[in-house]
């Protein structure tokens, strides 16, 4: 499911490198792309408008292809195609601890860098999603992103998690947390 949240992470990496004006643009590559217009829409645009080569990763592409790449991949188990940065959106929280470990890993060995944007499981969130965005979308997404925001890690265990997958290695991480708790960002450095 496409969440507001989610649909800012490109915007925020792509803030993070008009900080960087001097570093070379990078290429990147989004995990848990789904099967949206809009997720691929954002990501043709962050392509047009940096001028670098975007790929996107996910278990089930979408059949018609777009301007950006999707490739059929497992990006927990399977050899990923080396990026810049890594991008993944909306999609941790549907991993289990030990999954999110392996692909932190597994991500670790292609890309020097890895923004991971996701909800954060805790009652502001929830109550936010009750009184501003349950009345005006359908039962069905009511219940997806209620269940979205029950399965997704806290602050707290997204920190573990992060150190326990990055342990005896030199690479390094921040988490953010956005106001109210509408989101989390952990930014890796490998
Ligand atoms: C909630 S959707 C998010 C899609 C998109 N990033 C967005 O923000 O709209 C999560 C997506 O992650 C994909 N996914 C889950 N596990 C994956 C894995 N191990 N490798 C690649 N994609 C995965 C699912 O197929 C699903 O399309």
């Amino acid at each position: 499911m496409l969440t507001r949240s989610g649909a800012h992470a490109p915007l925020a990496w792509q803030r993070k490198c008009d900080r960087q004006p001097d570093k070379p643009r990078p290429g990147s590559c989004e995990k848990g792309t789904g099967h949206w217009l809009w997720p691929r829409d954002l990501l043709h645009e962050i392509q047009r408008k940096l001028r670098v080569e975007v790929v996107g990763v996910e278990l089930r592409p979408p059949k018609d292809q777009v301007a950006v790449p999707i490739l059929r991949c497992d990006a927990i188990r399977e050899t990923l195609p080396p990026a810049d940065i890594a991008v993944s959106l909306t999609m941790v929280h549907h991993l289990s601890q030990d999954e999110l470990v392996r692909l932190i890993r597994n991500v670790g060995h292609s890309c020097w860098r890895f923004l991971i944007l996701d909800l954060v499981r805790h009652f502001i969130p929830v109550a936010l999603f009750r009184a501003f965005v349950a009345p005006f979308v359908n039962p069905i997404n009511v219940e997806d992103g209620l269940r979205s925001i029950e399965r997704a890690f806290t602050v707290l265990e997204l920190t573990h998690i992060v150190s326990e997958a990055l342990a005896g290695s030199a690479a390094s991480f921040r988490l953010e947390v956005a106001p109210f708790c509408v989101r989390q960002i952990v930014d890796i450095r490998n």
